[in-house]
């Protein structure tokens, strides 16, 4: 059995990761996000009831594991606050579990204003406009707040002071807006370091000695390998490295330590923001396939945009993540379909593309190329097993595994913990 397991996103996010995470976590000893911050919506549905997790790991909602938040996460103190008292005030006790980075960069306010400003002047990406995109390029400038600076005053008087002064400026010169007080922001944040101290540690030393002491971990990935900044849809793409690397270098573990990675996938197709989709639905079955896999955002709740699955975009991602096995999500939701269609090649302008085009003219512009199959059309959430499906369904699943040159480890029929079964 493998060890430690990075489970990431195959698609443009919403995958269904969450629920994935809460059933590897089972087996896990400790639960740790790697990347991107409170702009990822991961939820877990047990018995009825729903948590949607931003920051925390989805390991939370298991009793005694332990959860961090590692360094290449970047960190809202208040959203963390909030989601603290979120779960604490649904019985679960975080006090103990949690651990934050001291390397973890500190998302302010002016990252999200920023982030809101330039949405707002060239509605280009669709941002969440959690300050995310602003935060990470401060962490590369080498202008970033860490909460280990948090928590020294004089380090954090002075970066917070050299920040104000050229983000104010941009604020102001640029976006005719006010910029924001150094007094209030110092206050503010002095407060959140005081609430957070007792969770803020040496991470990248708490998982290499867990490892080196023979417990599992497990490496969650926030957004999808289509929303890396390096691998995905660029320029239309989040900030950080989702794909199964960022594991490595968002923890401070090796990554040779890294035993396996799943790749989880939808059974079709979607995307929140803006960029290239080249199998999204017409009108009609969008509306049709949002309703029926109430495709809207978890942490914005914008409508999500759908469509068919694209063998194209996670071929990619099995080779950019090196993927050993796929988890296929929300099968049920094609129940009500007549015939479904997989895209196995685009065409633009004459040209057959059979690998993922970087060129975001060809992703724009081509033409998806498709294989259609016969639908099951029996409701499929009620199935345990994968003897237990209809046979156009097993035949979908056998065909996407083709075309993927990767094998179906799980399937999910439902939001449900218990509506997941093996391939096997
Ligand atoms: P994540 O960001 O990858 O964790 O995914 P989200 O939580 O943003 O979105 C996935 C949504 O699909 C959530 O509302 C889940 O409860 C739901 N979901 C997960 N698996 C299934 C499934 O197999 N069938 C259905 N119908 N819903 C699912
Ligand atoms: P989970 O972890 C889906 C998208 C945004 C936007 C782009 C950049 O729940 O799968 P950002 O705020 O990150 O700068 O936005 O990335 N995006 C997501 N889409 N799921 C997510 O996370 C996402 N996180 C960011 O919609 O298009
Ligand atoms: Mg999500």
């Amino acid at each position: 059995m493998s060890k430690n397991i990075a489970i990431i996103g195959a698609q443009w996010g919403d995958e269904g990761k969450g629920k994935v995470i809460d059933i590897y976590a089972k087996n896990s000893d400790v639960v740790v996000r790697y990347q991107g911050g409170n702009n990822a919506g991961h939820t877990v549905v047990i018995d009825k009831e729903s948590f949607i997790l931003h920051l925390i790991p989805s390991g939370i909602l298991h009793k005694g594991k332990i959860c961090i938040i590692g360094n290449g996460v970047v960190v809202d103190p208040k959203a963390l606050l909030e989601e603290i008292s979120m779960l604490e005030a649904k019985g679960i006790k975080v006090d103990g579990r949690l651990f934050v980075s001291l390397d973890a960069h500190v998302i302010f306010p002016y990252h999200r204003k920023l982030d809101e400003l330039r949405e707002a002047r060239k509605k280009n990406i669709g941002t969440t406009k959690k300050g995310i995109g602003p935060c990470y390029a401060d962490k590369v400038a080498r202008l970033g707040i860490r909460f280990v600076d948090l928590l020294n005053d004089e380090i954090f008087r002075q970066i917070l002071q050299s920040n104000l002064d050229e983000k104010n400026a941009i604020l102001s010169r640029i976006y005719n807006v006010e910029g924001f007080s150094f007094d209030m922001l110092y206050r503010e944040y002095k407060d959140y370091a005081i609430k957070l101290k007792k969770y803020i540690a040496d991470t990248k030393v708490m998982l290499n000695e867990a490892i080196k002491a023979k417990k599992r971990v497990l490496f969650e990935g926030a957004q999808g390998t289509l929303l890396d900044v390096d691998h995905g849809t660029y320029p239309y793409v989040t900030s950080s490295n989702s794909t199964a690397g960022g594991a490595s270098t968002g923890t401070g573990v090796g990554p040779t330590k890294i035993d396996k990675v799943i790749g989880v996938v939808k059974a079709y197709t979607t995307r929140v923001g803006e960029g290239p989709f080249p199998t999204e639905f017409q009108e009609e079955l969008m509306n049709k396939i949002r309703e029926k896999g109430k495709e809207f955002g978890a942490t914005t709740g914008r409508p999500r945009r759908c469509g068919w699955f694209d063998g194209i975009v996670v071929k990619h991602a099995v080779m950019v993540n090196g993927i050993d096995e796929i988890v296929v999500t929300k099968l049920d939701v094609l129940d009500c379909l007549d015939s479904i269609k997989i895209c196995t090649a685009y065409k633009y302008e004459g040209k057959i593309y059979k690998d993922f085009p970087s060129d975001i003219m060809v992703l724009s512009n081509c033409e998806p190329v498709y294989e259609e199959l016969p639908g099951w059309r029996s409701d499929t959430t009620g199935i345990t097993s994968y003897l237990g499906l209809p046979k156009n369904a097993k035949n979908y699943l056998k065909r996407i595994q083709k075309v993927l040159g990767a094998k179906i480890a799980l399937i999910s029929v439902g939001c449900d913990r218990k509506q997941t079964f093996s391939r096997d």
